[in-house]
């Protein structure tokens, strides 16, 4: 178990320092974490039995998300990212939620839909009403075809049948609802919709079309909830009760406006995709779902919300609190497909410490509100820029041709000169070089 994700001053020391913190925070053993990272976590003759036509791997920066408590648990998180600032933004929006107790979260059942596809259907009410009358029939053979996971405890654990279109479009989605355990689950599903079809169609008396998973996976939902005071918020030019307001506006914006709400929710994806792709998960399920949660009242709106309270988690009510509130649904497993082969994603889960697919789905989740937080607070002071220039700064230095050393020096210069661009990095480049070939005149 992790026992802090509080290690400050964790961004200031070398890479293989900060793997000895976290293998000394979680007990994932350092050598490990070295072995299971280097070269990207991948070799090239495993890429080729990942999918076709390999001809190498294709590396992304691996990071850790620290402060992060969910449930009164720390985590350590891990997060496989390309944008700068998105590992430093979570962490330090974490830090501020710890001061109001941390994340609450509560993750569904395990369960995924199956869908099939009925069309040319005789009579459609007939069908729906035959169709439930069999569910006991249906149930069974959904189990027969996914014996193993019935046998850990698993299974099928209902039928749901919806009428598509008008009654004279004669289509029917029959649902069969799948507890996966912590498997994603997406094989198992499409399993029992391949299997049952044929029987369903009889029933039905019409034809079987489409027979595969639901990515709106709206049974296996999570929710996450954070509580901070005034106090934890306030930045060094406004005090945390104006941060609130400006907090909840942003929320309101999003709320009111689909444009708004999609990068918002964008703000929140950054976080939680990061998570699925370091724990080898399918991140474009998990989009899918979360895009069509998104709009599933019609309109397209936030995942995440932003109000203003009276009272914190524990009951105090020194000055106001911000209130956080996610739910989207949130498909990922901790065991199955990628996790099997790729060493990284084995790595994660000992750093991360889940327990199972439910704990996974709750710090995703954490993670995804963290971002948000993070972009809603810094639009609402002193706008995005700042921070993300301050850390794409070091990229462009590095684009710049900038080694070592110097690249911090660089960033620094050009953020100071408010110019990151490649010509500023190369015009400090050159400032640098100019002044390293005088001080070695002199020593001559
Ligand atoms: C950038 O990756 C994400 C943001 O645009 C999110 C937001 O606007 O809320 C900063």
């Amino acid at each position: 178990m992790t026992k802090t994700s509080r290690l400050p001053g964790f961004y200031k020391v070398t890479v293989q320092e900060r793997r000895s913190l976290v293998s000394e925070a979680t007990g994932a053993p350092v050598e490990g974490i070295g072995a299971a990272l280097e070269g990207g976590g991948l070799d090239a003759e495993t890429a080729d039995k990942f999918v076709e036509n390999v001809l190498g791997t294709y590396s992304l920066p691996y990071g850790v998300a620290l402060n992060v408590r969910v449930n009164g648990r720390d985590y350590v998180v891990p997060m496989v990212v390309e944008e700068p600032s998105v590992v430093a933004a979570a962490s330090n929006a974490a830090k501020i939620v710890r001061a109001g107790g941390g994340f609450r979260a509560e993750a569904d059942p395990p369960v995924m839909i199956s869908q099939i596809q009925l069309f040319d259907v005789a009579d459609v009410a007939t069908a729906v009403r035959d169709l439930l009358e069999r569910k006991a029939e249906i149930l069974g053979l959904a189990n027969a075809a996914v014996s193993g996971l019935v046998a850990r405890g698993g299974g099928a654990r209902d039928v749901e049948v919806r009428v598509l279109g008008e009654p004279s479009d004669r289509m029917l989605a029959v649902h069969l609802l799948i507890d996966c355990l912590d498997a994603m689950g997406a094989n198992l599903v499409n399993t029992v919709a391949e299997a049952v079809a044929s029987r369903v169609a009889d029933i039905a008396r019409g034809r079987y079309g489409l027979r595969i998973l639901s990515n709106l996976c709206d049974k296996r939902c999570v929710r996450v909830l954070c509580r901070i005071p005034a106090a934890a918020l306030l930045s060094d030019e406004m005090d945390g009760e104006r941060v609130i307001d400006g907090i909840v506006n942003a929320s309101r914006f999003a709320e009111l406006d689909p444009y708004r709400a999609a990068t918002h929710n964008k703000g929140i994806m950054n976080g939680v995709d990061a998570v699925a792709i370091a724990t080898g998960n399918d991140w474009r399920a998990v989009e899918a779902g979360a895009h069509a949660y998104a709009a599933r009242s019609g309109r397209y709106g936030p995942l995440a919300v932003w109000r203003r309270r009276e009272r914190g988690f524990d009951g105090a009510a020194d000055g106001g609190y911000l209130e956080g509130r996610l739910e989207m649904p949130m498909a990922l497993g901790t065991v199955g497909g990628t996790l099997r082969v790729h060493p990284a994603a084995r790595l994660s889960l000992q750093i991360l410490g889940a327990r199972g697919a439910g704990e996974l789905a709750t710090v995703a989740a954490a993670v995804g509100l963290a971002s948000n937080l993070a972009a809603v607070r810094a639009m609402a002071t002193v706008g995005i820029q700042r921070g993300h220039m301050a850390l794409h700064a070091r990229a462009v230095a590095l684009a710049a041709g900038a080694v070592g050393a110097t690249v911090e020096r660089v960033a620094t210069m050009i953020v100071e000169a408010r110019d990151v661009t490649l010509e500023g990095a190369k015009r400090a480049l050159g400032v640098l070089a100019a002044a390293t070939e005088v001080a070695q005149l002199a020593d001559d």
